[in-house]
Parts: C-alpha cells; structure tokens; sequence
C-alpha cells in the first residue's frame, strides 16, 4: 500500500518539533481519531478487558526498536534525516507516530483464530469491499495468515475483486473437506493477492450458492480456523438465511456496514435491533461501525450524528472515504486507493484489532 508522505504542509516549522519522543499509546489504549473532515473526535472507551500496564505486545518494532522509531517514514524529516547521514534528526511528524501505533495495533497477536463477520440487512452499501479491504489491511501487516470467505448465499461478488489463481469456490472446499487435511491442501482452493490476502470465492449460480445454509458454513469454518489466524466473513443481505446464521455463530466480531444515507443508518440499526434480540447482544456491543463511501460534501445527513448513535451501541466507528478505485467494483488493488482511504483502512483494522484481546464472543 501506498505510504503517507506524513508531510503536513501547515506543520513545515522545524521549531515545532520537540526532541520529547512522542508518546504511544498502550495495546488496548484507545486514541482520539481525526474524522474526514479533519477534527478530532474520540473513539468509545473500550472495555475493561485491555492492557492497562502493558503486555508482550507492546515489545513491536514500530514502538521499541531505535531504526523504526528515529528514521521517519518519508516527506521532508526523512530527507534531512538521510541528508545529514543521521546526524540531524527531525522526530517523527504526529501522523506518523500515530500510524505506527495503528501498524503496531493492527499486528497485535492473535491466540487461535478470530472470525470477523461484515453485516448488514441492506445491499450495496460495501459489505463486500470493507471485507476485502480490511482483509487486505491485516494481510498486509501481519506475517499470520489472513483469509476472505464468501459467505453470500447470493452469488456473492467476494471472488471478483481479486486476481483469481484456482476456479475452485467455496461448493469444491466443502465437496472435497474429507480430503482437506494440510494448509497446503487448502490452498488449492484460494486466491492470493499481493497482499497476502487469500480468498474463497463463492459460486456465480445463485442457485448452487443458496443451497449452502448453516451447516455447511459452520463446517467450512471450522476447517478455516484450524489454519488461519484471521477470518474475514463477508454475508449477504438476509440476516434470517441459514448460511449468516451458520456465520453469526462462529462468529468472535462483526463489522456493521453503514451507507451514509438516513435509510441506510436505518437498515444498519436495525440490523443491530435483530441481532440484539436474538441472542447476538455480545456481538453488537463489541461491534465496530464503519460509515462507507463518505463524500467530501456528503449532502444534508448529519454523519456526526449517525457516528454517535452507532458509537453509543457499539465499540467504535470508522468512516471510509468514497474512492474512485473502488467505484469500478472491479479487481481491486490496495496500492491503488487513495492515501486518505488506505490510512481509514488502517483505522478500521486497528479499531478491529482493538477487540483480539477480548474472549471469543462467538455462541457455542
Ligand atoms: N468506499 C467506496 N468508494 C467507492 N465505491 C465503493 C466504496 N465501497 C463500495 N463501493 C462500490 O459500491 C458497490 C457496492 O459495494 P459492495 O459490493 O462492497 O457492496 P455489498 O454491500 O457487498 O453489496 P451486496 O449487498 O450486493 O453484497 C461496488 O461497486 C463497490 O466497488
Ligand atoms: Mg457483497
């Protein structure tokens, strides 16, 4: 992905660095997060099961190691600091400590498996694209593996967006599962990405993907976790089909996808209304809300206003920028977002991330 010139224009002054290194926030600290429109807005405290002293995590490169933390990333600190052999040293701009934090967050280990299902009762609104996107974020940054599972019983579009390397879908996983014992068996049947994303493309036939419900999701889940450590599970639309309520239940996080339209905040708190009220409040409340294709000018729609309603039911809220690469619902290459978007699809994955440390929220 492409990387942040961390270069802000009204911040050239030399004389506004300090020497004081900039504090990082511990593992499960949550920091204040600058909106689209600039502004700061704080993120829901998180529960009380994170790292207040400090852990094993925070041993990261980006946080202890001298190289990642005196070197800046690029822009104009990185060009005196290569300059001067290293001799006159700029420290890192706030953005980019506060990227580091996000990298070091969103590489926080992971005991076991963590499944991370992509929700809403309303189609269209980017169920599928923050799945992949946050699967290639994770994939990108972690050296685990990191797999995308189709989970849309409607000929679900999952295996579109990314280079295909096998014809094999998520219906051959499940016909040869007897078989399927190594990770090398498994991954005849997945996509890679640059990123190192792996992805199990469901069928183009609704009608083979519709006959695939509870059991057989459970079942393709099962093999997965035994071989991944993150599994992003993108859904359809009908939170009632066997095939969301087989994910539903695996489930450990959802991600909860908003359209920035007050019909599509509707559909989105609805969705958490139904899966509050049966049997899913653990997930809701550890949820994160992810407000997607926001415009520079986004009309009459308060979205402060919808980012607070959701931020009082779920863990936290990220907004992603509207995108010229991902209008095409094409293949998708995550060098080829825009810098303000690749840097929301970091939030989002640390805002994710922020939630490993918790237990599994997943029903027996
Ligand atoms: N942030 C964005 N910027 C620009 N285009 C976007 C963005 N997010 C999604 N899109 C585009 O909007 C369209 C719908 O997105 P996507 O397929 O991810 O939605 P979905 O919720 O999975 O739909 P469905 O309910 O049909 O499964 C796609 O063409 C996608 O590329
Ligand atoms: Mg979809």
């Amino acid at each position: 992905m492409r990387r942040e010139d961390g270069d802000a224009a009204d911040n050239l002054g030399l004389g506004s660095e300090t020497e004081e290194p900039v504090p990082l926030l511990a593992a499960g600290e949550q920091p204040t997060r600058p909106s689209i429109n600039g502004d700061h807005a704080s993120l829901k405290p998180e529960r009380a099961s994170q790292h207040r002293h400090g852990s094993a995590a925070d041993f990261s490169g980006e946080r202890m190691l001298r190289s990642a933390t005196e070197r800046p990333a690029s822009g104009w600190r990185r060009a005196v600091f290569d300059l001067t052999g290293g001799l006159l040293r700029v420290g890192p701009s706030a953005a980019e400590v506060r990227e580091r934090e996000l990298v070091a967050r969103v590489k926080l280990p992971i005991r076991g498996c963590r499944k991370i299902a992509f929700i809403s009762r309303k189609g269209g609104v980017g169920k599928t694209t923050t799945c992949l996107l946050a699967g290639h974020t994770f994939a990108g940054y972690r050296g685990d593996r990191v797999i995308a599972l189709d989970g849309n019983p409607d000929a679900g579009t999952l295996g579109h967006r990314i280079r295909r390397e096998t014809t094999a879908t998520i219906t051959s996983l499940l016909t040869d599962l007897e078989a399927i014992e190594r990770y090398a068996d498994i991954r005849a049947y997945t996509s890679q990405a640059p990123t190192r994303l792996e992805v199990i493309a469901a069928d183009d036939d609704p009608h083979i993907t519709q006959a695939l419900g509870e059991q057989e999701f459970q079942a393709a889940i099962g093999l997965l976790e035994r071989h991944y450590n993150l599994v992003c599970l993108d859904t359809g639309t009908g939170v009632l089909e066997s095939a969301t309520q087989g994910i539903l239940d695996a489930a450990d996080q959802i991600v909860v996808v908003i359209a920035p339209s007050l019909d599509g905040a509707r559909a989105a708190s609805s969705t958490l209304d139904w899966l509050d009220e049966n049997g899913y409040g653990q997930l809701v409340q550890g949820a994160v809300g992810v407000v997607n294709g926001v415009r520079p000018l986004n009309g009459a729609i308060d979205l402060d206003r919808v980012e607070e309603h959701f931020a009082g039911r779920c863990r936290s809220t990220v907004r992603i920028p509207w995108d010229e690469h991902l209008e095409t619902g094409a293949e998708t290459d995550a060098e080829e977002l825009d810098d303000t978007t690749r840097r929301a699809y970091l939030e989002l994955a640390a805002a994710i991330a922020a939630g490993f440390a918790e237990p599994s929220e997943s029903r027996p």
